[in-house]
């Protein structure tokens, strides 16, 4: 039997995520090497309990995959994609074509001159083919395309963009299609519940899809969403499900944490190029959070995942981007060095109140 007590109190009983939401979806966190390497054993412990999915927060993404030009380096995504399968967990890769954390030397020939279309072409379809075939029927789905669209819902310029042109998200979709025809294939953004960027993704999936282009999903990363009932509003989020479950393609909410610090830059999402200074008063909770920023926490994590619920039919994975609230990027974007507490589990490995108020939802009907 699962005992739950209020927001703010918690119960001993720990159920785990994965067998309260087994009917609704899957669910899961993003993971990163010292949870898999033997490092943090209490987070992979978490992980093995609780998860039924799991993403490579960063040992995928392109320079730590493929730093040089003839080097890729599988060390640590082996051991990813090994923890991924003794648990028996839906395994995400995480991410093929990104403008951020991929190596300069990808854009330029040796003389450092701008690759042409044709040469940057060749060289996705390699790093596509190496990395996706290294897995093949091992990672159940892949973050092809991520990022590729800005707050207006044009396609955003990137390198990609500029030497290649538009159909680089169509190409890249069709080389991991090629390397592995068993795996899931998604396009990834944050903000993406915002009506402008919201429309703009409609357009990409209909446009690959006019194309005959095979894709299965999108990805709403839920970024640093915040804890003010705007941010974002349910009636953004449910009408970008519906959106895009209208395509005839799958919802994933894939990148879930929420930001419970003062706000440090005006704009919303996740832009990595967005910084801030440190300053005191950004940082109020350095010695723990309050029960009442407990409680709003809470019921902010409840909201959402009753709303989730709501639309089980249409959303097929929620994953949190991290396991414990000490290793959770927020405590270091927009500014580095702060103490925040997006997750469900606190920085002693304990589930929040935040992790009782989203069993809870479980409970009642939809
Ligand atoms: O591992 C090095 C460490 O050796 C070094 O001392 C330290 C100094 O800064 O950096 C460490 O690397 C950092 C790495 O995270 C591991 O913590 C990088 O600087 C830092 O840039 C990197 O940030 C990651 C970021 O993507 C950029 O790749 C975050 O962990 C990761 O959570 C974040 O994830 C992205 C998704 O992939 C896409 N969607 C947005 C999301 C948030 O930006």
């Amino acid at each position: 039997m699962l005992v739950f007590t209020s927001a703010v109190g918690c119960s001993t009983d720990q159920p785990a995520l994965k067998d309260v939401f087994a009917k609704d979806f899957l669910i899961g966190g993003a993971l990163n090497d010292d949870v898999v390497n033997g490092k943090d054993p209490k987070a992979a412990a978490i992980a093995e309990k609780h998860f039924s999915t799991i993403t490579a927060e960063n040992v995928m993404k392109w320079m730590h995959i493929h730093p040089e030009p003839n080097k890729y380096d599988f060390a640590a995504t082996d051991r990813f994609v090994d923890f991924g399968q003794k648990n028996n967990m839906f395994i995400v890769g995480h991410t093929l074509v990104w403008h951020w954390q991929t190596p300069k030397w990808v854009f330029v020939d040796d003389a450092n001159n701008p690759l042409t279309r044709e040469a940057l072409l060749a060289r996705m379809k390699d790093h596509i083919f190496t990395v996706v075939s290294h897995y093949k029927g091992r990672v159940n789905g892949w973050d092809v395309v991520n990022e590729a669209l800005d707050d207006n819902g044009q396609l955003r310029k990137t390198k990609w963009m500029e030497i290649i042109g538009e159909d680089f998200i169509a190409k890249a979709f069709k080389f991991a299609h090629e390397a592995d025809p068993s795996a899931e294939l998604y396009y990834n953004d944050f903000s993406l519940e915002n009506p402008a960027k919201r429309d703009g993704c409609v357009r990409l999936v209909k446009d690959l899809q006019s194309k005959g282009v095979h894709i299965d999903g999108v990805g709403l990363q839920g970024q640093a969403w915040r804890l003010e009932p705007d941010a974002p509003s349910r009636e953004n989020l449910e009408d970008f499900i519906n959106a895009v479950s209208a395509l005839g393609v799958k919802v994933m909410v894939t990148e879930m944490c929420i930001d419970v610090l003062p706000k440090a830059i005006y704009q919303p999402g996740a832009d990595l190029k967005q910084r801030a200074e440190l300053r005191e008063e950004l940082n109020p909770y350095l010695d723990g959070l309050p029960d009442r920023m407990q409680k709003k926490l809470a019921d902010r994590y409840a909201e959402l995942f009753s709303l989730y619920r709501k639309h089980a039919d249409k959303i097929s994975r929620v994953t949190l981007w991290g396991v414990y609230d000490k290793t959770s990027w927020l405590n270091n974007w927009p500014v580095r060095g702060r103490t925040n507490y997006p997750l469900l589990f606190d920085r002693n490995y304990q589930p929040k109140p935040a992790f009782y108020a989203v069993v809870k939802t479980a409970q009642s009907g939809k």
